[in-house]
């Protein structure tokens, strides 16, 4: 394979600033900070936000960031967060695909491809990093005047139409009726977001609520207004047949968090020509359109450890400790991360939702000054037989510390609380979704047969945990009241 070279930029508010130099070769990802890059200086905390939070200027200034290449990781991980995913799902890949391979010099199927995918989508993506061919196409497409008219929400219904219909195709993997120039025409070379649901990043009216319903219309990803109305940037998923009623199942999980006191982003559905939609209202932009810096879980751990490429090569426990290290490293209120994390997980046994990987939860802001990212994707996969389990990244049960309640409780101590915090944090997620299962079955998009099967592991849950409490009352019920 030939070495490949590109540029990293970003967009800040006095302009948009070159970050460095990439190359790739099969050995490793080099990149070099720029000296305008470093001389942003660590006063302008977010500005000072590079390549990823443990490959900051701060700790490589003007020497060279090296990723060395392993199975699975041909690229920095927060660089292979940009190239559409694989998953025979993500519209941007079945999209582009199939007009790169139209072209004369065809890049070939594998690296080739994902880089030619990267060069064409990997700007105004999540997070705050543009990727260019050289600094001329970066100029160039910042040059551009954001387009306000014609947006596809405001081209003729025929034209709208067309779009939705080549979308649908795509979602029902027929790729032989798709019709990829007409997603390509209307939206441009979108930007992709990881994940397993089919999902755009668009542009929808504001609709100045927290949640509710949306008429569909929108535009392309950065629009600030259309006819002077307001438009806001969102992660818009479109549910694929397989998973049927996960888009209303994710937005009662999102309401539900909300209600509970998370930090959430604003979310709406839609019904559009058959197609069952939810816009998530993206976190990684600022009120002025800026992005912010933005990477996952995954990614992080990803580059600070060389055995890690999946979430099956950690457990819970050591997450917890792992974010510890990591405030010695970044500017991390490490407890407050530590507790929210620990109390998203209580809520995902209590809602079944078995997905919480580390691509399911991200860090907001750069090494100077860094949080956890609001919840996103609640969804509770435990409603598909093929999701159906506890934890996406395993807990390293110990039976010798009892059952399910024991454990959790326990592991709540790898994440700075006390035994009576845990088991406050857990109780608080029971009492929160207490009327769950209700809600779940006056859900009219979702099959029957998926609400049973997650009323039934929900209850399942509930009731092990909530007799695991009162054995443990109980036992300290007798003791207290035993001679002594
Ligand atoms: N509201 C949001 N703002 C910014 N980025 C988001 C938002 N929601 C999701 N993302 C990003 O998009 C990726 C995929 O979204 P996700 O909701 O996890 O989709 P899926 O259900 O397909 O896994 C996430 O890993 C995250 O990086
Ligand atoms: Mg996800």
């Amino acid at each position: 394979m030939p070495d490949y070279h590109a540029v990293v930029w970003t967009r800040r508010i006095e302009g948009p600033l070159k970050m460095g130099d990439l190359l790739v070769t099969p050995q490793e990802t080099r990149f070099s900070y720029t000296d305008d890059f470093l001389a942003l200086g660590s006063d302008d905390l977010l500005g000072a936000a590079g390549l990823s939070l443990l490959s900051s200027p701060r700790l490589y200034g003007r020497n060279p960031v090296v990723f060395p290449a392993r199975e699975g990781m041909p690229l920095h991980p927060r660089l292979l967060a940009l190239i559409p995913g694989e998953g025979r799902r993500n519209i941007q890949r079945q999209i582009y695909t199939r007009l790169l391979e139209r072209q004369p010099n065809a890049p070939a199927p594998g690296f080739d491809m994902d880089w030619a995918l990267l060069l064409l989508t990997g700007y105004n993506g999540i997070g705050h990093l543009d990727v260019f061919r050289d600094d001329r196409a970066a100029l160039a497409a910042y040059a551009q005047a954001q387009p306000t008219l014609p947006t596809p929400g405001n081209r003729s219904p025929g034209n709208r139409s067309r779009f939705w219909n080549a979308i649908r195709d795509d979602v029902a993997l027929d790729v032989t009726l798709m019709d990829a120039e007409a997603i390509a025409e209307l939206l441009g070379p979108t930007p992709s977001a990881g994940g397993m649901i089919p999902k755009l990043l668009v542009a929808i009216p504001d609709a100045h609520s927290d949640s509710g319903t949306w008429d569909g219309s929108f535009a392309r990803p950065g629009t600030r207004t259309v006819n002077g109305k307001p438009f806001v940037d969102v992660v818009l998923k479109i549910e694929p047949m397989e998973y049927q009623g996960v888009a209303e199942l994710e937005a009662l999980c999102l309401q539900l968090h909300r209600e509970a006191g998370f930090v959430v982003p604003r979310s709406w559905r839609a019904t559009l020509d058959g197609l069952e939609l939810l816009a998530v209202e993206r976190f990684d932009r600022d009120a002025n359109g800026f992005p912010l810096p933005m990477e996952t879980f995954y990614s992080v751990f990803a580059t600070g450890n060389r055995r890690f490429t999946t979430n099956q090569d950690t457990d819970l426990a050591e997450v917890g400790r792992w974010l510890e290290k990591l405030g010695s490293v970044v500017n991390l209120d490490v407890r407050a991360v530590q507790r929210e994390f620990y109390r998203r997980l209580c809520f995902a046994v209590c809602t079944g939702n078995g997905d919480l990987h580390l691509q399911n939860v991200a860090f907001l802001g750069g090494p100077g000054n860094v949080t956890i990212a609001p919840v996103f994707d609640p969804a509770p996969m435990r409603a598909w037989p093929r999701h159906d389990v506890r934890f996406a990244v395993p807990l390293d049960f110990d039976d010798s510390v009892g059952g399910l309640h024991e454990n959790l409780i326990a592991l709540g101590t790898a994440y700075g609380l006390t035994r009576a915090q845990a088991q406050e944090t857990l109780q608080q997620s029971l009492d929160q979704t207490r009327d769950y299962a209700q809600r779940v079955e006056a859900l009219a998009t979702v099959p029957a047969e998926r609400r049973e099967r997650l009323i039934g592991v929900v209850r399942k849950e509930r009731a092990v945990l909530e007799n695991a409490k009162e054995t443990t009352a109980m036992m300290k019920d007798n003791q207290a009241r035993s001679p002594r």
